[in-house]
């Protein structure tokens, strides 16, 4: 065998195409989660720094109005198209990052871009810290936003390539998990510094985020490339290293063989179905085929794009970035601020439910039990919001009921969608798409986030032009998530505990509605022919085309 060494050879075990993984393994994958932080942190912080009071003299160049002074109070603050502005570049550099990542985790890998994502970041960061004024913050945010865009779509990438399917749903809701405590941590750090007379009330949280991107891109420097990526490469010698690696388990070991060789026959598999061309064709092949067919590349890319868009229309982020000011507009609550932090801590606390709900339910049954709870808890809000809690009715019990229901409504967003739509993306694309499909579906995300970020002002406005919704916009939310829900149970399918290359077979042999039901039969290995013929790591990709061809000749010839 050239190259001499190792030689691979699949199995028809459909139990065996996955190594067994020990603790080192799983401390692997949490740690990627960490890359949420980011996500969640740069998110949180913009809405608080916008409204301290020293930011705003910087900027506007007003000074601090007497408390006594209403219509002074009422005028200081930044003018509403600098907000929209400075809080919407974020999710525009978000954007483009998560869509050029996605192709750069096919060139260098996806450990390197990450690490490149956090680079970028640093630098977008060390500009937003500088600032002080509109133009150099706007530019710190665009290129930060670049930095998270890399780092959202890829970690979500890299954890379901190196997760064990078992609990491959509940690692990448560890992600969404840190998220969330981003954001907690942001509005944490922006309250302890919000009333400072000085350049640190903004610029201590905004530098607080250099120890994210360090712990980051240092962990991952140490930690194993993804072995998909390196057989995606044909890099084979690369990929076993990754494996055993991230398995925990001996190179030339039996299970690290299987998946591998099962690894190989499908993205040789793959490459058959999906012919590989120029640039332009790369990123063309994820449109491919009929929408109408479940397994064609349009239909997954076009569901990656639907998860995501949906999620952010379950209105999720209005009760985010403008939970306070709406808070304020009931009239009976007195500190806004902290049932925004409360809505924060449930948004913490409600998440770790997936870890254990996404793998013994199912990625399915928990995305259409959140958005039936979350239409329910919508309309509620709603109802309530227009009868008993109008602003003029004064009712302190109706607004804390609308208050209670606002919160059950995270907690099931928080359980179900949250995660859900992060753990569905990194799943339903073959290899060769992958990282571009998931680079197009986390955009989706971001371009969803900034139109819920710049029209929700006017939804809710009460300025001439403004719909002045109030409480109603509950029922344009509720009524989105009736659209969730039908695109969870048409459209989702169903992947746990099935390996990233078992998805794959399921999503050619039923449709979403059946994939429940679906249990592995054969392995990529055996199809390919890797069970009776070995292939010896060092191999470049074109002697396991051989040997696959041998192996169809060979069957032929026994047809005859
Ligand atoms: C969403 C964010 C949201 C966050 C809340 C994420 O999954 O993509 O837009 O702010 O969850 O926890």
């Amino acid at each position: 065998m050239p190259g001499g060494g190792v030689i691979i050879t699949g199995t028809t075990d459909t139990s065996r195409i996955e190594a067994p993984v020990t603790i080192k393994a799983y401390f692997i994958c949490a740690f990627a989660a960490f890359g949420g932080i980011f996500f969640g942190y740069d998110t949180g912080w913009m809405g608080g720094v916008l409204a301290m009071p020293y930011f705003i003299r910087q900027y506007t160049g007003l000074q601090y109005p007497d408390p006594n002074d209403k219509a002074a109070v009422t005028a200081f603050h930044l003018p509403a198209s600098d907000q929209s502005l400075t809080t919407s570049i974020l999710s525009c550099g978000t954007f483009f990052g998560a869509l050029i990542a996605g192709d750069l985790a096919d060139m260098i890998g996806r450990r390197t871009t990450i690490i490149t994502g956090c680079g970028i970041f640093t630098i977008g960061c060390i500009l937003e810290v500088a600032s002080t004024g509109l133009g150099v913050m706007v530019a710190g945010r665009l290129i930060a936003g670049l930095g998270v865009g890399f780092i959202s779509a890829i970690v979500i990438l890299y954890m379901s390539e190196i997760a064990p399917r078992k609990v491959r749903g509940a690692v990448v809701a560890g992600y969404q998990f840190c998220i969330t405590i981003g954001i907690l941590l942001a509005n944490c750090v922006v309250y302890a510094t919000q009333k400072r007379d000085d350049t640190g009330s903004y610029r201590i949280p905004i530098a607080v985020q250099f120890l994210w991107a360090i712990i980051l891109a240092i962990g991952l420097f140490l930690l194993p490339e993804s072995p998909r990526y390196f057989v995606k490469k044909g890099k084979l010698e690369k990929a076993a290293k990754a494996l055993s690696e991230v398995r925990g388990q001996a190179i030339d070991s039996d299970y690290i063989q299987d998946e591998l060789a099962e690894i190989i026959a499908n993205h040789e598999y793959e490459m058959q179905v999906i012919p590989q061309t120029s640039w332009i064709g790369s990123w063309t092949n994820c449109f491919r085929g009929s929408i109408f067919k479940g397994v064609s590349n349009s239909r997954r890319t076009t569901v990656g794009v639907l998860m995501q868009m949906m999620q952010q229309l379950t209105g999720i982020n209005f009760i985010f970035y403008f939970g306070t000011v709406f808070f304020t507009s009931l009239g009976t609550i007195s500190n806004p601020f902290l049932i925004t932090l409360i809505t924060t801590l449930v948004n913490v606390c409600s998440t770790p439910i997936s870890f254990w709900t996404v793998e013994r339910f199912g990625r399915r049954k928990i995305l259409i039990v959140g958005a039936t709870g979350m239409v329910i808890m919508q309309f509620i809000v709603g109802i309530i919001g227009v009868t008993a809690g109008q602003e003029s009715k004064n009712n302190h019990a109706a607004v804390s009921a609308m208050v209670a229901f606002i919160c059950f409504n995270i907690s099931f967003f928080a359980a179900t969608w949250g995660p859900c739509a992060w753990v569905v993306i990194g799943e339903i694309f073959p290899l060769p798409i992958r990282s571009r499909g998931v680079g197009i579906s986390t955009s989706s995300n971001w371009f969803w986030n900034c139109i819920i970020a710049v029209i929700t002002p006017y939804l809710v406005g009460t300025g001439p032009g403004d719909a002045n919704l109030g409480a109603k916009v509950f029922f344009l939310w509720g009524s989105l998530c009736c659209l969730s829900l039908a695109l969870a149970y048409i459209f989702v399918p169903e992947t746990n505990g099935l390996s990233l290359e078992q998805v794959d077979k399921m999503m050619e042999e039923t449709t979403a509605r059946h994939t429940a039901k679906w249990v592995p039969h054969s392995t990529f290995a055996q199809e390919m022919g890797l069970t009776n013929k070995g292939v010896s790591i060092s191999a470049p990709t074109e002697e396991i085309k051989a040997a696959v061809i041998q192996h169809e000749m060979k069957n032929d010839t026994e047809k005859l």
